[in-house]
């Protein structure tokens, strides 16, 4: 006979520990799958107590916790976004009264007032980091990567990527119809932050003729006159996936250049004027799509249109996928916690599950590597890369 799960070593350990849990940074499908996988298995399988805290470390910070239990989190494997908030607040920068202060203290006080064995932070880069610093201060502290961008390093994938990269496909094989009756360029931008993820995936799943990815700098020669060859060959429509971060190789050269400058002057006024240098160049790409779009019209003489996907990628009910992995890592988290495995994150790895130690997820970036598959099987159906 197998003996019941937990196994009586753990029995003592677990019954009775008091676990709190928040949502931080921007929201992602799979979120409410992860808080009702952590909760049902934290306290149906190992009688633990939860307790939720709104809007991300800010509520930490204010003490906003409700406790949660099996019945609260029932019905939630399906519903987008987060019951419990979230927000971008970080513990060394919470706005209060127009300033950002680091409340880190507060923080620390609450978790120790409501007696938590352990803190669940569910979130990307940010959260990751932020998450670092708390356990720093002596709080046992487990992370869940969540992120449409799938930009979280030492996890294959992050949960709201496949929801996202779903929705992306779907626009793009729409926005095809409506591009090819009108003769038009489209010009569809994704969102992925400061990595070409969700725009790559997209792109090469609903067959955009041009993908436009940070990790590729673009040169607008080249896109223009790949939609011009297409033009020759018949084809007098083309859809342009351009990722929110891409910049042209002229915007990544300056950007590159201010940031060596920044990083060598010891001068705090040239500093000054380097970052302001940075933040036009950043403006100029958040503005990029539309001065690509017109200047792809100005050089092959096809009307181009934009559309911005924006949050339509992170709203609604998530993909199975997400459901799936969401889940796996909401209980696996249980199942750490019961473990004491603290200072983890909880990464997908295979069809499993591996802790990794926050020190090895902060600090670094996915980004698409130039050599990824995606990459070369783009190449080889004739799709732009821009270079
Ligand atoms: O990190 C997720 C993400 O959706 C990015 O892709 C995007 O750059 C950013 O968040 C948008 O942030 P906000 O929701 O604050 O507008």
């Amino acid at each position: 006979m197998g003996e019941h799960f937990p196994p009586s070593a753990w029995r003592d350990r677990v019954m009775n520990k008091v676990v709190g849990v928040l949502t931080a940074g921007g929201d992602s499908p799979g979120l409410n799958a992860a808080i009702r996988g952590l909760t049902k298995a934290a306290q149906g399988v190992f009688n633990m107590h939860i307790i939720g805290f709104r809007d991300g470390f800010r509520g930490l910070m204010e003490n906003r916790a409700e406790p949660l239990d099996r019945g609260k989190t029932s019905g939630l494997l399906t519903v987008g976004g987060t019951i419990l908030g979230t927000s971008r607040e970080k513990p060394q920068a919470v706005t209060v009264g127009g300033k950002a202060l680091d409340m880190t203290s507060a923080m620390v006080d609450n978790y120790r007032k409501h007696n938590l064995d352990v803190l669940v932070c569910m979130g990307g880069g940010g959260t990751q980091r932020s998450a670092l610093h708390l356990a720093k201060q002596g709080l046992n502290v487990i992370t869940l990567p969540k992120t449409i961008d799938n930009d979280i390093p030492n996890t294959d994938v992050s949960f709201g990527f496949d929801t996202a990269l779903s929705i992306a496909t779907e626009a793009i094989d729409r926005l095809h119809s409506t591009a090819h009756s009108h003769h038009r360029i489209v010009v569809v931008e994704v969102m992925g932050h400061r990595v070409g993820w969700l725009a790559l995936g997209a792109g090469v799943a609903g067959g955009a003729d041009v993908i436009l990815i940070p990790e590729i700098p673009y040169n607008v020669e080249r896109v223009a006159s790949a939609i011009r060859f297409r033009s020759r060959e018949g084809k007098s429509f083309s859809i342009v996936c351009v990722a929110e971060g891409a910049l042209s190789d002229d915007d990544g050269q300056q950007l590159e250049e201010a940031r060596l400058r920044k990083k060598k002057t010891a001068c705090e006024i040239e500093k000054k004027l380097v970052s302001e240098e940075i933040s036009q160049i950043k403006t100029r790409v958040e503005q990029g799509t539309y001065t690509l779009a017109k200047r792809l019209e100005e050089m092959t003489g096809l009307e181009s249109r934009v559309t911005i996907l924006g949050h339509l990628q992170r709203g609604g009910t998530p993909s199975a996928r997400d459901r799936l992995l969401a889940t796996q890592l909401g209980t696996a988290c249980a199942e750490l916690i019961a473990q004491e495995r603290y200072g983890v994150m909880v990464a997908a790895r295979g069809a499993g599950y591996e802790p990794i130690p926050l020190g090895e997820v902060v600090g670094e970036r996915k980004s698409v590597p130039l050599e990824h598959p995606w990459i070369r099987s783009a190449r080889h159906v004739g799709t732009c890369l821009g270079d």
